[in-house]
């Protein structure tokens, strides 16, 4: 198993702050960001890590990082030129996720105490071609991308409303996506959404459609840490909590 983390992207939300410096290097607790996505990767055993970011701060990921040895992981970087959407940024793995592999992508604002290992494991017995989503019970779903399950299937997920203005449900679909190499035919698929960017939500739809989207739930804490509410509840959250 590979590990993408994906964490190009402006963080307008986060301005003037993400002006200054990359939203995936803002501190939390006692560390940039990023690497509590990278500790979960590697406490589920995935080692071998492509981190997707922008120009922005590249020299500071590299020096902070380096070949990621000091964490104990392998990183490949990839840099997004420009902020064309969460599964434009996925796209760019392509290559480092040779024809039959499978991995794990996470959304580099996304910070949970779950260990991944038990969902990655249940992902591994999926068939080929197939790809599993976490999810999490929020009180504010219209923020994110919300399951509408499949009412003959309680395995399935049988479509994804992004950002619903009446969720119909009350949970979402975190920045945690497993898939295989075939999830980029089916970025190929997709188009640019309205705001002009490929939507991950699309893709997810793609597998969803075929029945072919199952998901699990995060029993822990979990959240995006894309705005300043967010942002400072992580920072409370993560306090004293080494990566
Ligand atoms: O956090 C979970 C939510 O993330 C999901 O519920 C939504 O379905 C999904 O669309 C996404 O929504 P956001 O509006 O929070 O996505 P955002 O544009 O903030 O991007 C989240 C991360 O993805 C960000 O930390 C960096 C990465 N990203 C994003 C874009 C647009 C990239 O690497 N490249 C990009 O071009």
């Amino acid at each position: 198993m590979k590990g993408v983390i994906l964490a190009g992207g402006t963080g307008t939300r986060l301005y003037p702050l993400t002006r200054l410096i990359n939203k995936h290097l803002l501190p939390v607790g006692d560390s940039p960001m990023i690497c509590y996505g990278i500790e979960r990767l590697r406490q589920a055993g995935i080692t071998d890590i492509m981190l997707i970011i922008s120009k922005q701060s590249a020299g500071l990921y590299t020096d902070f990082l380096g070949s990621g040895s000091s964490m104990g992981v392998r990183i490949t970087y990839k840099i997004q030129e420009e902020a064309g959407g969460i599964a434009e940024a996925l796209e760019l793995a392509k290559g480092f996720i040779t024809p039959r592999d499978r991995f794990v992508v996470l959304l580099g604002d996304n910070l949970f105490l779950d260990n991944l290992k038990p969902f990655v494991e249940k992902f591994q017995k999926q068939p080929y071609g197939t790809a599993r989503v976490l999810l999490k019970r929020v009180n504010d779903p219209r923020r994110y991308g919300v399951p509408v399950f499949d009412k003959d299937n309680r395995k399935l997920i049988s479509y994804i409303e992004e950002k619903p203005k009446q969720p119909k449900s009350n949970y979402c679909v975190t920045g945690i996506y497993m898939y295989d190499d075939q999830v980029f035919e089916h970025i190929a698929a997709t188009e640019p959404s309205d705001r002009g960017e490929l939507e991950i939500t699309d893709v997810n739809n793609l597998y969803a459609r075929e029945s072919k989207l199952e998901y699990d739930i995060l029993r822990r804490w979990w959240t995006d840490a894309g705005t300043f509410e967010s942002l400072h509840d992580a920072a409370r959250r993560m306090k004293g909590i080494r990566p």
